[in-house]
């Protein structure tokens, strides 16, 4: 079987690891992947929102499935391209990619059918907006509607830092069209969860909890980055809780796309506060989050490509999706200075035996050296018994790791290890 991989970070690393394990794949095809990857798949220098060339690259290599992990082409329609030329595949179309791809419709399909999330406007107009910001409470939440890199969310503590944010939205167009309209919305407190789904539009199956630390610095300050490390289990997320979530907000979010003529399949990423009114949606993502997925992929038992066929083909419920009983542990090592300036092609360097506990997302292969090539360059996850067994090993490994210019923080982990010291 060829299996195709779109996307080419730490996130697709972990996936292609993972359906490696699966005897029946022959070959992995990572458009574009990276230096990294390449030890695992075989890189096409394609481009992830490149999404004519993945399909004529598709036909012509007879490939029987594609995963399709980024947001971009996800929303931009790559699925239901690759599956108008009859190839299987894994992830949401467009019409239902939308729930990441616009926070306005995802807000207005929660508000439609009474999944708990912040309350919000919606404003497609700047003075409109400005008229609001002169009364709403503070601190408020401001987001562009559409895709942003992860960086369209200003949580502003004060009323100018409210103007200033939508006006660089609004006005100077920070965020391209994305910010065309913007989402105000009250701000929120508590935990924050990560729970990866995966669901066939008719069951819905999470993945074991997460917890991600986005922040670049230590004690979570500083600017907010793709995601600087992850846990899972997340210790917030008791049983009781993940009742309240299937209930109130998982299943009712797969009926409510359903209702919409938008069925969903593929991973659903539901990122939720536990606010002292219950959990709360922060944010859908239309699949699987980075690093989450470089802590609970290595905690599933059962078989990914067999898991991920099933969704396709509207299965889900007849296979099994068994996650280990333990605790993982990822530390994304960066290049100095990311989320902003960077420099970069400084060879990496790591013993032999961690290679199956490391997942590159920005490394180049540069006179036959891997060098690093982007502002996240690395995890390593480590499983463990205990939680504070797998924080304490995934340091040991990052002690061997090396290039110039690593950046990572301390204390991955640690607010989850004091939660789980306070029970
Ligand atoms: P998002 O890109 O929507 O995940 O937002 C990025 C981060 O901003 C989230 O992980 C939260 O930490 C924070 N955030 C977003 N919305 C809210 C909210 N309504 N209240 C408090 N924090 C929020
Ligand atoms: N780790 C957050 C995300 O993937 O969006």
């Amino acid at each position: 079987m060829k299996v195709l991989v779109v996307g080419g970070g730490g996130r697709e690393h972990a996936i292609i690891k993972k359906i490696k394990e699966n005897k029946a794949v022959e070959k992995i095809y990572a458009l574009p992947g990276n230096g990294g990857i390449a030890k695992d798949a075989e890189c096409v220098n394609i481009g992830a929102k490149d999404i004519e060339n993945i399909v004529r690259f598709a036909v012509e290599n007879s490939v029987d499935y594609a995963i399709v992990a980024p947001d971009d082409p996800l929303v931009l329609g790559a699925v239901d391209a690759l599956e108008a030329k009859g190839i299987a595949c894994f992830g949401p179309r467009a019409n239902s990619a939308i729930i990441e791809g616009s926070k306005a419709f995802a807000k207005n399909l929660m508000k439609k059918y009474g999944i708990p999330t912040a309350s919000y406007e919606v404003f497609d107009n700047l003075d409109c907006a400005l008229t609001y910001l002169e009364t709403a409470p503070i601190p408020t939440v401001i987001k562009a509607d559409g895709l942003a890199l992860g960086k369209g969310v200003i949580i502003a503590n004060t009323r100018e830092e409210a103007v200033s944010a939508v006006k660089s939205m609004m006005q100077d167009k920070a965020f391209g069209k994305s910010g065309d309209c913007v989402v105000i919305e009250e701000f929120m407190t508590g935990p924050e969860v990560s729970v990866l789904a995966f669901t066939d539009g008719i069951t819905v199956v999470p993945m074991v909890s997460s917890m991600d630390h986005k922040r670049a610095g230590d004690g979570d300050v500083g600017l907010n980055t793709g995601g600087m490390g992850t846990v899972a289990p997340n210790p917030y997320y008791t049983d009781e809780i993940a009742k309240v979530c299937m209930d109130k907000i998982f299943l009712p979010t797969i009926k409510a796309m359903n209702a919409e003529g938008r069925t969903f399949k593929g991973c659903l990423y539901f990122g939720l506060m536990l606010t002292p009114d219950g959990p709360k949606v922060v944010e859908y993502n239309c699949r699987f989050g980075d690093p989450e997925t470089q802590v609970v992929l290595p905690l599933l038992e059962s078989d990914l490509l067999t898991v991920m066929q099933a969704v396709t083909e509207e299965r889900l419920s007849s296979v099994e999706v068994k996650f280990a009983k333990a605790n993982a542990c990822c530390v994304i090592m960066a290049s100095d200075g990311y989320p902003s300036h960077y420099d970069k092609g400084f060879e990496i360097s790591y013993p032999n035996d961690l290679e199956d506990k490391i997942f590159i997302a920005g490394a180049a292969v540069k006179d036959g050296a891997l060098v690093t090539n982007g502002g996240r360059v690395l995890g390593v996850t480590e499983i463990a018994g205990t939680l504070s067994e797998a924080i304490e090993a995934a340091y040991e490994d990052v002690k061997e790791i090396h290039f110039a210019n690593a950046y990572y923080r301390k204390d991955i982990g640690k607010k989850a290890l004091s939660a789980t010291e306070g029970k």
